[in-house]
């Protein structure tokens, strides 16, 4: 595990972006894992700001999301899909057909799972999967308590992660009830994972899960036995 402190969220993002950038480099068909949420927002406008001086051309690359909301279609501005082209898609030269976000309409959630995960398999596997993680620990919408062998799965998402996610939302009460995840089992299977996490309220549950003990209840403490784990922090 190699842990880096960033100076900034800027110094963070450009630290994760740089990584990103040296495995498109060194594997232009790279199959990069990637998330949504704040902390990435910063990482992928410097990848855009790079391509966009001609230093990474992504138009080999597939990707490949960890989550998505139950029941949001892809042109409503809270689903993840709607996030990905928003804030990285859109303005690069990659292939919309080689990004992946999970189905969170499919009719039928429980094969979605199963396509998600044959989808993985596919495309070889995951070279880089950049993760956040969330202040109860969660990891993509692994909620703690979950067993570390699921695979993609639909979860019912906790209390604090429903609160944590209001803000994106006109209240708490919209926020959808249930997504669907890769599961710990999937994000393990990674080759090389980089977990980014920004701000003080970030401090403890990073600190829990790096060098605390190895706990479902703690969905990322499973990352200290990858054997390719990068973290990048900021708590400034
Ligand atoms: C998003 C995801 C979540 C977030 C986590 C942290 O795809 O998988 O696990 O990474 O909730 O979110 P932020 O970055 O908003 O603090």
């Amino acid at each position: 595990m190699k842990v880096i402190e960033a100076k900034n969220y800027a110094d963070l993002s450009r630290k994760a972006a740089n990584i990103i950038s040296a495995q498109v480099i060194l594997k232009p068909d790279a199959v990069l894992g990637l998330a949504t949420g704040s902390t990435p927002v910063g990482t992928y406008k410097q990848l855009i700001e790079w391509y966009n001086k001609g230093d990474i051309d992504f138009s080999l690359t597939k990707t490949i999301n960890l989550d998505e909301y139950v029941g949001l279609t892809p042109d409503n501005e809270q689903s993840y899909r709607y996030f990905m082209n928003h804030n990285l898609f859109d303005h690069i030269n990659i292939d919309k057909k080689n990004t992946n976000v999970p189905n969170g309409t499919a009719p039928d959630m429980e094969a979605e799972c199963l396509r998600y995960d044959a989808l993985i398999k596919s495309l070889g596997g995951i070279d880089l999967q950049l993760l956040g993680i969330g202040h109860n620990g969660h990891i993509g919408f692994n909620e703690p308590g979950q067993a570390f062998e699921k695979t993609t799965h639909i979860v019912t998402l906790g209390e604090s992660t429903i609160e944590a996610n209001a803000r994106f939302f006109g209240s708490k009460d919209e926020v959808p009830k249930q997504a669907i995840t890769m599961g710990i089992k999937s994000i393990m299977q990674a080759k090389k994972l980089l977990l980014i996490a920004n701000g003080r309220d970030k401090e403890d549950i990073v600190n829990k899960a790096l060098y605390g003990a190895v706990t479902p209840a703690i969905p990322a403490s499973i990352l200290q036995i990858h054997p390719d784990l990068t973290v990048i922090y900021c708590y400034e």
